[in-house]
């Protein structure tokens, strides 16, 4: 972590009032961490659109009693082995299944699992979380 420096901001009055209660509201206790989280998820949107190398989550709800599905979604793992660093299969209830895979390297690579992930039949939902490495923030 970098030496703590102290800057000025000037505002609008009433731009200032929204971010107070939005700041309330998600549970800041003051606006200097708001303004840091801001700030890095600006920083993290420029590292995935710039290529860096980022980190982040893919998660999958599907039908657990498709057994061709599971099959296929392990095939496109094992093509995309060199970004996924972990998985966790849940069993939800009877019929669904929650998986969580972490991956780490281009964006490029993370978005393209993810499509490749949801686009197989019995895949009811999927999403890339958007994160990073944690370097350059
Ligand atoms: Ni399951």
């Amino acid at each position: 972590m970098g030496r703590l420096v102290r800057f000025g901001v000037s505002l609008e009055s009433d731009l200032l009032s929204r971010f107070d209660r939005l700041i309330r509201e998600r549970s800041y206790t003051c606006r200097s961490e708001a303004l840091r989280d801001l700030i890095r998820q600006e920083l993290v949107q420029k590292q995935w659109s710039e290529g860096s190398e980022i980190a982040g989550a893919v998660t999958l709800i599907y039908d657990h009693h498709r057994r061709e599905l599971v099959n296929t979604l392990m095939d496109i793992q094992h093509n995309f082995g060199s970004i996924i660093i972990s998985s966790s299969h849940i069993h939800l209830d009877h019929n669904n299944c929650l998986e969580i895979i972490a991956v780490k390297g281009s964006p490029e690579d993370a978005q393209r699992l993810t499509d490749s992930l949801k686009s197989v039949k019995g895949v009811k939902h999927g999403v890339l979380s958007m994160s990073s490495t944690g370097k350059g923030l």
